[in-house]
Parts: C-alpha cells; sequence; structure tokens
C-alpha cells in the first residue's frame, strides 16, 4: 500500500475531499499544482491570546491549537506539499511555568496517539529537529515510536521542531564539523562551505522552506529556520494559530503563487532594453 498516496497528481486527494463550491474547494481550484511550495514552514503563534480573548487559561489555547494542527498536516498531505516544519517548542520556551511547559508535551502525547492512525493513512513520515536529547524521557519515547511507526512511509515529511533554536542548531552543526574534522585529523586544513554547514543542520536533505507562515500578525522570525530561511517567502497574518482553518492555508498559498522570486537574479518580465545601455559610470562621479 506505500506510495500509493503520493503517486497520485498534486491536489488530487485535496480536492477528492472538498465538497465542490465550498470556500475551500473554490481556493483550492485557484491554485496552480504545479507551483506548490515543495515545503512549508509555520510558527504557530497566538494561542495564548486567543485563549486570553475568551477568559480561558493559556492551555485551553494551545489545546484548541492542536486541531489547527491537524488540519494544517492533513491539507498539506493532501495536497502532495513534500515536508512541513512546525515550530513546536522553542529552546526559549523552557522559561514558561512549568505547568504550561508540562501541558504543552502532554498535548504532544495525546496528538501523537491521536492522530497516528491518520498520519499513516496519509502516508505521512514524522520527524522532529531540535536538541531531543533534553526532552523529558517520556516525550522522547512517545515521539521515537511514532517516528518509527512511520519511517517506511513516502509521503509528506512532517517534521515538528521541539527545544529548536536556529543558532543552536547552527551551533550544533560547527561543533559537529569540528568534530568530525578532529576525529579525521584534517583540522589544520579544514575549510568550512555553504554545502558543509547544510549537510549538518537538523533540516539535512530537506528544501529549504519556500514559504513561512507566521500567525497572530508578529512580524519576527523567533530563532526559527535562520539558515534554511534565506529565500524563503514570508507570510505573517493576523489570525491566531487556533482560528487558522484550511482556508487561511489555502489563501497563504495564493499568496505565494503571486509572488515574484528572484533570489538575487531578475524577474523574467525585465526587458533586454532595460539592462542593455549601461550608464556611462563616469557621469556618476567618482566614488569619495
Ligand atoms: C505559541 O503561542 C505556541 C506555542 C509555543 C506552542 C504550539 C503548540 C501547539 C499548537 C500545540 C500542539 C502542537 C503539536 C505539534 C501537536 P503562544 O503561547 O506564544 O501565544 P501568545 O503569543 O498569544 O501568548
Amino acid at each position: 500500500m506505500v506510495g500509493w498516496v503520493s503517486a497520485l497528481p498534486l491536489m488530487t486527494r485535496l480536492l477528492e475531499a472538498l465538497k465542490p463550491g465550498d470556500r475551500d474547494w473554490v481556493l483550492a481550484q485557484q491554485l496552480d499544482p504545479q507551483r506548490l511550495p515543495a515545503h512549508i514552514a509555520i510558527i504557530m503563534d497566538g494561542n495564548g491570546r486567543w485563549a486570553r480573548s475568551r477568559d480561558l487559561p493559556r492551555v485551553a489555547g494551545h489545546q484548541a491549537g492542536m486541531e489547527s494542527v491537524r488540519e494544517a498536516v492533513e491539507t498539506c498531505a493532501r495536497m502532495g506539499i513534500g515536508a512541513l516544519t512546525l515550530y513546536a517548542f522553542s529552546v526559549e520556551n523552557w522559561k514558561r511555568p512549568r505547568a504550561e511547559v508540562e501541558t504543552l508535551w502532554r498535548l504532544l502525547g495525546v496528538y501523537l496517539q491521536r492522530e497516528l492512525p491518520t498520519i499513516i493513512e496519509q502516508n505521512i513520515q514524522l520527524s522532529a529537529m531540535g536538541r531531543l536529547e533534553e526532552l523529558p524521557a517520556t516525550v522522547r519515547e512517545e515521539l521515537e515510536s511514532a517516528m518509527a511507526a512511520t519511517a517506511t512511509n513516502t509521503g509528506m515529511r512532517l517534521n515538528v521542531a521541539l527545544n529548536y533554536g536556529g543558532r543552536t542548531e547552527l551551533a550544533d552543526a560547527v561543533n559537529a564539523i569540528l568534530q568530525e574534522a578532529r576525529a579525521s585529523g584534517s583540522l589544520e586544513t579544514l575549510k568550512v562551505d555553504e554545502d558543509a554547514i547544510a549537510a549538518r543542520l537538523y533540516t539535512a536533505g530537506l528544501p529549504d522552506p519556500d514559504l513561512l507562515i507566521r500567525t497572530s500578525g508578529e512580524m519576527r522570525i523567533s530563532n526559527f529556520l535562520l539558515w534554511q530561511i534565506a529565500y524563503a517567502e514570508l507570510y505573517v497574518t493576523d489570525t491566531l494559530w487556533p482560528d487558522f482553518r484550511r482556508a487561511d492555508l489555502l489563501s497563504a498559498l495564493l499568496d505565494f503563487q503571486k509572488r515574484d522570486r528572484r533570489f538575487g537574479g531578475l524577474s523574467p518580465d525585465v526587458h533586454p532594453a532595460e539592462t542593455e545601455s549601461p550608464v556611462a559610470l563616469e557621469a556618476l562621479g567618482s566614488p569619495r
């Protein structure tokens, strides 16, 4: 059975799950299946504010956020997105009250237990990234068992960032390079290039995210995927994470497909005449 899901054309499984004429179906129909991001990353923010606006404890916001996780994962998998990385717990999140941190671990366990059958059915391969060795033992065990159960799946990679920090990741990559060079006796001649760093990041083997979504309106990167988002398109929505539904995700993708991605080059709609006649440099004056 494994492999049949990803063999279907992109978007097919999503459209099959939607009702023709519904809002989500109309949005999905507008997407160009050939120009979907290979990798989407999401900063799931605003759970606390969602709860506060309802006079609920913060953990109720995290609990409600689980439904958004479920919907985003299933939608991306059904569209045929290659990888989805979710920022679930940062290295800085340990500063939160202990009860909130413990609830987050419990919710992750609940999510894995509840969603594993769907994750398997959707042919999703689960992975986690961050300093996982510092996670509570029970969380590590739950994760390892869920990852093992999905290890041979060939569809979307669902990558959960846990005890993750972009700077920590870069420091870990540099230390790995140093350690390998010491072990092979090549420290004296070591020369580090971009490929060497990328190959030792937690995301090694994954394409860089094409699209980074952040909910709740904050214009920050918050130490997420600092290296990998060099050329990602950023999409910030005021919607709080627990309110982020399939339509919000589809709208983000439609916005993404309108972007002109140049990666430092020129847009194809630049006319050759615009680049042909160089301005006489003398006319600009000499640099001071
Ligand atoms: C940020 O909102 C959210 C988090 C730190 C946790 C995200 C966790 C979940 C969505 C629950 C389960 C996750 C998985 C992967 C199953 P915030 O608390 O910083 O919100 P605020 O800025 O409004 O206070």
